[in-house]
């Protein structure tokens, strides 16, 4: 994670890195992403419930970078509670890791995330014990080296999504995306958004629709800001106006990411995307997924089984400081929906293009990662 003021150079002009360890300064250097478009401000978080307060406000958001959050969290925890000894870190850990879990409990990368951190450090325990007493330093360094392998390895993995998703942006056409699966919501050039900036790279041109992604905005906010950052064509339009561009032919190509994906191949992500892939399937346009392998969780059976995240009825009555619906009115606001995997054209991970039926693919992809 190199960062220049929290940008980085490379690649598809300079890409926006919302999370980053600062050494010199102890801290993660956040973008605070509820102030974008209008404000590029960087914050810098330094204990366990400022980052438990960033994720849940979605100061930072995005599966990958909530992971990358939530490991990095877990080690300021421990800092700032200085265990002396290597028992009293693992305690520490049994208080932190399900604190942190539960702040948003859809995308599957942040429990994962944390879990590394944790495994890492009762590996580094284990280890050490036999020979001398493991140090709590030396603990607190293993949790610490797990983060920022999961930020390296989020970033490897975003650039090679590119590769195998620019494929399916096609030379002269329109994509359509949802919410902000870009370099704000990982630690590298996004899922979706990096098929987009590699395609870029390869010289193809093409427009972006970017549904503005009720009730907090993250498609006009988000996505249309990096995108026109990286000198890319896009307009915004109301999640509602889909349909309709849909049916005149002006899009070619859906292209989202994921939260979780379950063993059968059913894909939550951002809520509305459901809506969005039953209108391709009708248009007969290609509805692709992007997202890492840290993203799939096989436990589950299918999308059933996905814990969907309720957030504060405000969102949707109070949006951007403004009352929009009555006092008294019911709310209902799940922030994440499921695809069935029928409705899935493909889903692009970083180890390939995974096509129905998605069932023994993923497994093997898994096996495959598991070996390594
Ligand atoms: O609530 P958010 O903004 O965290 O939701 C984000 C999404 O739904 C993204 O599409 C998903 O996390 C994929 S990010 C590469």
């Amino acid at each position: 994670m190199v960062s220049d003021g929290g940008r980085e150079r490379g690649g598809a002009g300079r890409r926006l890195v919302p999370i980053a360890w600062d050494a010199t300064q102890a801290a993660v250097r956040l973008i605070d992403q509820t102030l974008l478009p209008t404000e590029l401000r960087y914050v810098d978080v330094r204990s366990f419930d400022d980052m438990r307060e960033a994720i849940a406000m979605l100061r930072v958001r995005g599966a990958p970078a909530i992971g990358v959050a939530g490991a990095l969290g877990i080690y300021l925890g421990l800092v700032e509670r200085t265990p002396g000894s290597a028992f009293r870190v693992l305690e520490v850990l049994d208080e932190l890791c399900p604190r942190m879990i539960e702040v948003r409990p859809t995308a599957v990368n942040l429990s994962w995330a944390v879990n590394r951190v944790r495994q890492a450090v009762e590996r580094a325990a284990r280890v050490a014990i036999g020979a001398q007493p493991p140090e709590p330093t030396d603990l607190l360094a293993a949790a610490l080296r797990e983060a920022l392998a999961i930020a390296d390895e989020d970033a490897e993995a975003c650039r090679r999504i590119g590769e195998y998703g620019a494929q399916f942006v096609p030379d002269g056409g329109r994509v359509l995306t949802h919410c902000n699966a870009g370099a704000l919501a990982t630690a590298g050039w996004g899922t979706a958004l990096a098929a987009l900036y590699v395609a870029e790279e390869q010289g193809k041109r093409f427009r972006v629709w970017a549904d503005e992604t009720r009730p907090l905005l993250q498609g006009s906010r988000l996505t249309a800001f990096e995108l026109a950052e990286a000198g890319i064509d896009v307009t915004v339009i109301c999640d509602n106006m889909a349909a309709s561009l849909m049916r005149a032919g002006q899009v070619d190509v859906v292209i989202v990411g994921a939260d979780r994906v379950a063993a059968n191949g059913d894909v939550c992500n951002k809520i509305g995307t459901y809506g969005l892939a039953c209108l391709a399937s009708m248009h007969r346009i290609p509805f692709f997924v992007a997202c890492p392998t840290s993203t799939l969780d096989l436990s589950l059976r299918s999308g059933h089984e996905i814990p969907i995240e309720q957030r504060d009825p405000r969102e949707v009555t109070h949006g951007f400081g403004r009352q929009t619906a009555p006092d008294g009115a019911g709310v209902h606001n799940p922030a994440f929906d499921v695809t069935p995997s029928e409705l899935v054209t493909a889903i692009v991970t970083e180890r390939g293009i995974v096509r129905a039926p998605y069932g023994p693919v993923l497994a093997a992809i898994m096996d495959a990662a598991r070996a390594e």
